[in-house]
């Protein structure tokens, strides 16, 4: 049912994961990258390596974004682009704790059109194909049917530059826990968005993420039945500053929560 380049990526995050089990836990390399606390280890290069090799071999005219080593234009097949987080949560996968995954994407210019993330620790396939819906290891999924946000279960995360508060993102934060809602911060934004595909949580947002954190799981929503925009409603694109992304029944007033924040803490009231 599906193309092959679903078929292709499902197996190589499959494979890519098995790489991360396989370093999970023994003692490896870890370095930081620029900003505090942002880290890479030894295991998110050889996954990353594993993944672009795998797919090249498969697709050899596609482009690659990937987190690790940057963009790679391949080709005659430029406008196909495979996005890439070969290892998402690293900060978790370095101290042990064993939420993390691999997160594969085939965006077409300005579509996303394959979007696959894998937890090994979980072995669970999260795979969604534009025009064919979301599964989570062949079970098809939908959102959530929450529809307010006083009852709603959600998930954020937060960036690695959280001590200058950008975008007010800590107040937004405080108010959603100051109205009494459970929320999630589980450190792997790929994990957050399947989850949201897969209606465990209701919604989620997020400042300053990348493509490569984002692209397969904004598809997976979307084919779930969810929304996907930006903070304030308007259209959402991988490389947009802020994200939002809920079972769209509790879109309207989610967005309004953040927006009203934001404005009020930037008026000063
Ligand atoms: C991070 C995770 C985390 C999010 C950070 C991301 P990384 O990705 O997705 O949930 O809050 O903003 O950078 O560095 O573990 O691949
Ligand atoms: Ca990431
Ligand atoms: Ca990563």
């Amino acid at each position: 049912m599906f193309e092959e380049y679903t078929k292709v990526a499902s197996e190589v995050a499959r494979s890519a994961g098995a790489i991360l089990l396989e370093g999970f836990g023994t003692t490896f390399e870890i370095s930081n990258k620029e900003g505090k606390n942002n880290l890479v280890t030894e295991y998110d290069k050889r996954s990353e390596e594993y993944i672009i090799n795998s797919l090249r071999k498969h697709f050899p005219e596609f482009s690659f974004l990937a987190e690790e080593s940057g963009i790679t234009a391949n080709g005659s097949k430029n406008e196909f682009m495979w996005v890439i987080d070969p290892l998402d949560g690293t900060v978790n996968y370095a101290r042990n704790l064993p939420i993390f995954s691999v997160s594969i994407a085939l965006i077409r210019q300005k579509e996303i059109i394959c979007g696959v993330i894998y937890n090994p620790v979980l072995n669970e396939l999260f795979v969604a194909e534009k025009g064919k819906g979301s599964f989570l290891n062949s079970s098809k999924l939908t959102v959530s049917n929450c529809d307010n946000l006083d009852s709603s279960f959600l998930v954020t995360g937060f960036p690695y530059n959280i001590n200058t508060n950008p975008g007010h993102c800590v107040d937004q934060f405080v108010q959603m826990l100051k109205r009494g809602i459970p929320v999630r911060r589980l450190g792997s934004a790929a994990l957050d968005l399947a989850y949201v595909a897969a209606g465990r949580f209701d919604g989620f947002w997020e400042i300053n993420l990348n493509p490569w954190d984002v692209a397969a799981g904004v598809l997976l929503i979307q084919e779930a039945g969810g929304v996907v925009s930006q903070y304030n409603k308007d259209p959402y694109w991988i490389t947009d500053n802020n994200i939002l992304a809920t079972n769209g029944l509790i879109h309207d007033e989610l967005s309004e929560t953040l927006i009203s924040c934001y404005l009020e803490i930037k008026n000063g009231n």
